[in-house]
């Protein structure tokens, strides 16, 4: 069965909103996803080797000119220079502001081809067809687009919400055991946004069910100038266990991983702060340790004080120390924790 979900979008009197369609074998409905953008003549494909589905036929896209771009694999190739590449490749194909791109990949893929969409002509559509669980659950839904800088990751992009978005469940058929946990990372917070109980559902339902509850977010703060921040709901931790591992946890395929982690130290967090019970904490272990099977030990990639360094820097903190996290009145954005207690918490928690 196809489950359709709409990202309702119309702020500033514009209807932007687009559909999300999820299912086995939708692929082919990309033709018709951008035949419904208007007069659109040529596309570009951006995806990378050994990506499933990213042909032309395979996406029905038979009425249109067609180019094809691969990009690297990896972090490293999520960089400016890429995305320059891209749009002189655009250009090349011809490219003009009433065609389209689309993103046939990863998270990586996505942001990328989505940011040189966003920039190419001064915007033009995209289109997302994720291929990994990740991109499906988060990373293609909701319109961020960017690239690294060497000082860090995803400091430049773009809001830019597509067109549509199609997750073919056939591609994750195609996935290695790590980057199905990776995306499993980021299921597992859908766990707490709401109080649905996701453990009974197959994964069809799954993964439409987490992209209505991102897509509800979304509508309700494009721009995360508030409620939107809950969707890093464990990536607090995540972020500073990136950059002190460099490559060993984390960058891009490994992004979930490092959230799992985040979930459940937040939770102990919360725990410690008096904001929820042991067997709130002992919820939170059982999806990420139990449903998932994914590893909520802290790894020892640095020392306490340095973490807590790492956090203080993240791109989201406002103001001291800024986590999500549980409470009495579910899943919050909370402001200026006091370091000492995360700093004693780590300690605690980090192998000795
Ligand atoms: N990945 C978090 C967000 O899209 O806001």
């Amino acid at each position: 069965m196809t489950r359709r979900v709409t990202v309702a979008l119309a702020t500033g009197g514009v209807d932007r909103s687009y559909d999300v369609v999820v299912g086995h074998g939708v692929r082919s409905s990309v033709g018709e996803v951008v035949a419904g953008i208007g007069a659109v003549r040529r596309v570009a494909i951006v995806t990378q080797e050994g990506i499933p589905f990213s042909s032309a036929a395979a996406l029905g896209l038979d009425a249109v000119q067609v180019s094809r771009h691969v990009i690297g694999d990896g972090e490293d190739h999520k960089t400016f220079d890429t995305v320059a590449r891209l749009c002189r490749e655009f250009v090349a194909a011809g490219l003009t502001r009433g065609d389209a791109v689309v993103a046939v990949g990863g998270g990586m893929v996505t942001d990328v081809a989505g940011f040189a969409a966003a920039s190419y002509h001064r915007g033009i559509a995209v289109v997302h067809v994720p291929t990994t669980l990740l991109g499906m659950v988060d990373a293609a839904i909701g319109g961020k687009t960017g690239a690294n800088l060497p000082e860090g990751k995803n400091l430049v992009g773009a809001f830019w919400q597509p067109a549509g978005v199609v997750c073919d469940l056939d591609a994750l058929a195609t996935l290695s055991e790590r980057e199905l946990r990776c995306g499993r990372g980021e299921m597992a917070k859908y766990h707490f946004l709401t109080g649905d109980d996701l453990q009974s559902m197959d994964l069809a339902d799954r993964v439409a069910r987490c992209v209505e509850i991102k897509a509800e977010v979304v509508a309700s703060d494009e721009r995360e100038s508030g409620r939107r921040a809950l969707l890093n709901y464990g990536h607090t931790l995540a972020h500073a266990l990136e950059i002190a591992s460099d490559h060993s946890i984390a960058h891009g395929e490994a992004h979930g991983e490092a959230v799992a982690i985040g979930l459940v130290f937040a939770a102990r967090l919360a725990e410690r702060l008096g904001r929820i019970d042991a067997e709130r904490v002992q919820a939170h272990v059982q999806v990420v340790d139990g449903e998932y099977a994914l590893s909520s030990a802290i790894p020892h990639v640095a020392g306490a004080d340095e973490l807590v360094a790492l956090m203080a820097r993240d791109k989201k903190a406002v103001d001291g120390l800024t986590f999500v996290l549980d409470g009495p009145q579910g899943v919050e954005v909370v402001v200026g924790v006091d370091g000492t207690v995360v700093r004693d918490l780590l300690a605690e928690l980090l192998p000795a």
